[in-house]
């Protein structure tokens, strides 16, 4: 057996075409920012990711979100209103937003833009101390692809229990850069999921790296991605 998941990948468009799929609060944080255009592409792909699988009109859906540490209904983990059982996840950079679905199990997704994974100290902010070794002797390209990968591992695992970076993510190890991904430890106070698959994901676009998490003991089928 095996949890199927559907990934949407697509490229931002500075031209904000999808902004009339929005519906008024997400127009109005749109608004908020200063590029709007991440955001209008991120959002507009959940609502026809979720629109094509479930067979409705995705401007018509409507989401809610909880926050899973201070229970604030004003941000946290977003959910679809009246669809239960679904649970979707987005991520998006300033070039290229993810998207991921599946039906009865929470589903976490995270990219990474290379170029944000460029920075000194990204070890202490990132890597639990015996995670360390695994990143010595790669430079250049390679180790951005290093961080991108372990990073996104770790957020998508926080995104699919819904913590975030409410839960720092040195007390998350996962596999090293080069072994296959997989959760190894969870060190934060907050209680650990009962189970959870790791996939790194393909994308059309070799300037990041992604990976989903599922809360389930079986592994992963990517769909579309
Ligand atoms: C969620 C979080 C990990 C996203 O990190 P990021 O790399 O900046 O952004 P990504 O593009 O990967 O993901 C953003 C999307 O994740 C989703 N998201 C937001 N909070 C989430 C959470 N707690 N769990 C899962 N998904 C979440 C939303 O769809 C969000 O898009 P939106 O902001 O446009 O609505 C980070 O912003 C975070 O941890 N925030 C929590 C801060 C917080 O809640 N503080 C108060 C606690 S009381």
């Amino acid at each position: 057996m095996s949890a199927r998941v559907t990934v949407r990948e697509a490229e931002v468009d500075d031209g904000l075409a999808d902004l009339g799929l929005l519906d008024d609060g997400e127009r109005a944080r749109a608004e908020r920012k200063r590029d709007p255009a991440p955001f209008v592409t991120g959002h507009a792909l959940v609502r026809r990711t979720l629109g094509e699988l479930l067979d409705r009109d995705p401007a018509g859906l409507t989401f809610e979100r909880r926050c899973t540490t201070c229970r604030s209904e004003l941000h946290g983990k977003p959910s679809l209103v009246d669809v239960p059982g679904w649970h979707f996840s987005l991520s998006y950079t300033s070039a290229l937003a993810v998207v991921v679905a599946a039906e009865g199990i929470d589903v976490g997704v995270d990219t990474e833009d290379l170029t944000d994974a460029d920075f000194e100290g990204f070890a202490d902010v990132t890597l639990a101390r015996e995670e360390v070794a695994a990143f010595e002797g790669l430079t250049g390209r390679d180790l951005l692809i290093a961080r991108a990968r372990v990073w996104a591992r770790k957020e998508a695992i926080l995104k699919a229990t819904g913590h975030g970076l409410v839960v720092d993510p040195s007390e998350i190890l996962v596999t090293g850069p080069l072994e296959a991904p997989g959760l190894v430890a969870w060190r934060a106070e907050e209680p650990a999921p009962p189970a959870v698959s790791l996939v790194d994901l393909d994308l059309t676009t070799a300037n990041h790296r992604a990976a989903v998490a599922g809360l389930t003991d079986q592994p992963l089928e990517i769909v579309g991605g």
